[in-house]
């Protein structure tokens, strides 16, 4: 809990202004209930007259330089393929530690995290996805096309038939094409809830994941097949201990990498409209 240390305060206001909920009323000395403990007025006192327990010092000067980052981005990939290593349990728990400095919607906080390295339960994950998106997939025939067609439209239509031709194109290619013999996957997950944003909580807390990933000499893919899966079948929760009233809102492989990357691919220039 966040209190006011009357005697430090000098009033400057600084915490009163910098509060996203208006919740800080240094007059009075008190933090209204509306406070979301994203403890802002803390990290910018300077006379400490904010306590709560989340405070840790002085902020130190961050040294990554622009082009630094620019790199990391660049040389980034996806990677299906990984080295027989195993990533030990204490390092994936250090680095989902440090990651818990990722925004979260409100300041909600409400992801959790499933990591699973059994290689038999990534085999299974491995099988029920595939099985589970086939199943989904096989919707979409010929009794069902006109209908599809109606709601969908052509084009939406057409770029489903794609996406079922590729994945089941896949699946006869590599019976690992799902989890790509990982020796891990960490699945974000949330109680599921009308109010927060715990989707894009766990998308972000994945973009921050694949960067840190490449500074740690591990890799990473992200995997769209087992979230989308999951949706659609309660067992894949169940065979990991997940509670049914949570969703899975990404998964990642993550693991040592079998290749380096030696070239740099451009990505097409984004498309800016700014409005001035
Ligand atoms: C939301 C999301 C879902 C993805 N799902 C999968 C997936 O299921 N399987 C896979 O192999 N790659 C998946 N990827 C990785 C993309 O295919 C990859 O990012 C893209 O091809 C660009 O390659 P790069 O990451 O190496 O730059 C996913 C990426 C994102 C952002």
């Amino acid at each position: 809990m966040t209190t006011i240390l009357t005697d430090n305060c000098c009033n400057c206001l600084k915490c009163e202004k910098i509060c996203p909920v208006s919740g800080i009323n240094i007059d009075s000395k008190t933090i209204n209930d509306e406070c979301i403990e994203c403890h802002h007025c803390g990290a910018i006192c300077k006379t400490k007259a904010i306590h709560n327990e989340y405070l840790l010092g002085h902020t130190t000067q961050n040294t990554i330089q622009p082009y630094e980052f620019e790199q990391l981005m660049q040389q980034r990939r996806s990677h299906r393929n990984f080295s027989n290593r195993k990533i030990a349990p204490e390092i994936i728990a250090e680095f989902i530690e440090n990651l818990r400095f990722s925004p979260t919607a409100s300041n909600q906080q409400s992801l959790q995290f499933t990591v699973v390295t059994n290689p038999d339960k990534l085999l299974l994950i491995n099988k029920l996805t595939i099985t589970t998106l086939s199943k989904a997939f096989g919707g979409i025939n010929a009794f069902t096309k006109p209908l599809l067609k109606l709601f969908l439209g052509n084009n939406k239509l057409s770029k489903m038939e794609q996406a079922k031709q590729k994945f089941m194109n896949k699946k006869e290619l590599n019976k690992q094409m799902i989890c790509y013999n990982a020796p891990a996957l960490i699945l974000v997950h949330s109680e599921t809830t009308p109010t927060g944003m715990p989707c894009h909580d766990a998308n972000i807390w994945t973009g921050m994941a694949i960067l840190y990933a490449e500074l740690i000499d591990l890799c990473t893919c992200i995997n769209g097949y087992i979230v989308n899966a999951a949706k659609r079948n309660k067992s894949l929760k169940n065979t990991v201990n997940i509670p049914d009233t949570h969703t899975i809102y990404s998964a990642l492989l993550i693991g040592y990498p079998k290749n380096r990357f030696e070239n740099k691919v451009d990505r097409p220039t984004p498309i800016i409209n700014t409005i001035t």
